[in-house]
């Protein structure tokens, strides 16, 4: 049977009906406290930027808004580690898990600045501050490539940066020598012809890679050794002025390193008191090639990058199905898990829609279809499994974005939520933020289509 847009849209009002008084638009949620924006300017949280991050200080806004002020915190997308490091300046205890090996490093490293004696840290910093070990150095290492990131750097570039490794390898400390290669880590971008732009790493027309006549000027390419040297400042800055090792608390980060479909199973059930988190939006993003620069200098190979692209949640046309899931979730499980997928109306009217377009070839891609099915089945998963080990009482706070495909508005918001109380969680608030570029139908008016809806959804463990 055919499926036409009235019967999505009167679907999706019926569930905006029921979700009606629990969605609300809050105006604290100011864009730059839901994005990276507002740890540009703060002292650890600034020194790699993590553009799909969200701001530490909405960590603090939902920790003080639920009262949280100690026991344990479940990030299962950590990223950058924003919601672990923000857990620990309040005295909770935080477990991480992430997938990407830059996000990884960005944890690790940052952990080991603050719970080692950051006195010799910051000695060594400034000794290669002074000594520029990278300009004297005679052997620059070759540098790993993959074929979506060969010719990134300016010619005299590469050279300082296969010297400045060879330097690194020279420091005895494994610990030293991580976090010096972490500092090079962060300037990356601004050395390099890329930017790092939704889907894609984009070339500036200078790299020879060119994008014809939508030939992109990325600006000023900086220098490596001003680069460097300004990061060297700025995180020896942050250490001296935060004095960081005191700031822990006596509290602990650990972290799962791999995908959360799996660590979720290695954690025991009611042991955390609140999860914060925001996973990758269903909006093709892919990380492992926004992210390429930095991975395959953290030892990536076409291979490995495949398998991570693939291990990722679904939320790229690349994505295939994830053959191995129904035997490595508990039969209960599972079956909850699908019997709440595929009673939510909503969503499986969006698939069948999603489906007719792809066979009429009106959709952009055909990979769509299979993109947003296992999108939201991934999810569900994670959703059950991280009810799962939540106290009773315990918050569930997820950052998302809603998309569009087909023309039709996919309101991820609603449809998690009402997967969300399948798996004993109370759907408290489904906070909206403000658009601030006037209403709805001002916004029809002039781009023929509604502004899709950003939220913070809390939900509470029954
Ligand atoms: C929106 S970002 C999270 C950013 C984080 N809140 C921060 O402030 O840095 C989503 C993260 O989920 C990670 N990710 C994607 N699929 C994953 C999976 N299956 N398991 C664990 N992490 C995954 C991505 O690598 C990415 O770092």
């Amino acid at each position: 049977m055919s499926i036409d847009l009235s019967i999505i849209e009167k679907d999706n009002n019926t569930l905006e009906k029921k979700f009606k008084g629990i969605i609300q638009i809050n105006p604290d949620l100011k864009r730059s406290l839901v994005s990276f924006q507002a740890n540009k300017a703060l002292a650890g949280y600034r020194w790699y930027k993590f553009k799909e991050g969200y701001s530490s200080s909405l960590v603090e806004y939902v920790l003080k808004k639920l009262n949280i002020k100690n026991g344990a915190l479940i990030d299962p997308f950590a990223g950058s580690g924003t919601s672990l490091f923000v857990a620990n300046e309040n005295g909770i205890n935080a477990v991480g898990i992430e997938l990407l090996p830059i996000g990884q490093k960005i944890i690790e490293v940052r952990k080991k600045i603050i719970q080692n004696s950051s006195k010799k840290i910051l000695e060594t910093l400034k000794i290669w501050l002074i000594n520029k070990p990278w300009i004297s150095e005679k052997k620059a290492q070759d540098i790993n490539y993959l074929n979506i990131t060969r010719g990134a750097f300016p010619k005299d570039t590469e050279i300082f940066i296969g010297k400045y490794i060879t330097s690194t390898n020279k420091e005895k400390n494994p610990d030293i020598r991580e976090i010096l290669i972490f500092v090079f880590l962060c300037i990356l971008e601004e050395i390099s012809f890329t930017r790092k732009d939704g889907q894609y790493l984009r070339w500036d027309y200078r790299s020879g890679r060119g994008e014809g006549k939508n030939a992109f000027n990325k600006g000023i390419i900086k220098k490596f050794d001003e680069a460097i040297v300004n990061k060297l400042n700025q995180i020896i800055e942050d250490i001296e002025k935060t004095n960081i090792d005191i700031k822990i608390n006596n509290k602990k980060i650990d972290t799962i390193n791999g995908s959360c479909l799996e660590g979720l199973k290695k954690l025991k059930t009611k042991s955390f008191d609140i999860l914060m988190t925001s996973p990758p939006y269903c909006n093709r993003y892919d990380y492992t090639r926004t992210y390429a620069l930095e991975l395959a200098l953290l030892g990536a190979n076409e291979e490995s990058l495949k398998k991570m692209r693939q291990d990722m949640m679904s939320c790229t046309v690349e994505n295939k199905d994830k053959n191995n899931l129904e035997e490595s979730f508990s039969k209960n499980v599972y079956r909850n898990v699908s019997k709440a997928f595929n009673g939510q109306k909503v969503l499986q009217d969006i698939l069948k829609y999603l489906e007719q377009e792809k066979i009429k070839k009106t959709l952009n891609n055909p990979g769509i279809v299979r993109m947003v099915k296992n999108y939201f089945f991934e999810l569900s998963l994670i959703i059950f499994e991280s009810a799962r080990i939540l106290k009773k009482g315990a918050y569930f706070v997820m950052v998302n974005d809603n998309v569009r495909y087909a023309g039709i508005n996919i309101p991820v918001d609603l449809i998690l939520s009402d997967i969300a109380q399948n798996a004993k969680l109370k759907v408290e608030k489904i906070w909206v933020l403000p658009t601030g570029k006037g209403n709805s139908s001002q916004q029809m008016g002039k781009h023929g289509r509604q502004e899709l809806r950003k939220c913070v959804y809390l939900w509470k463990k029954l």
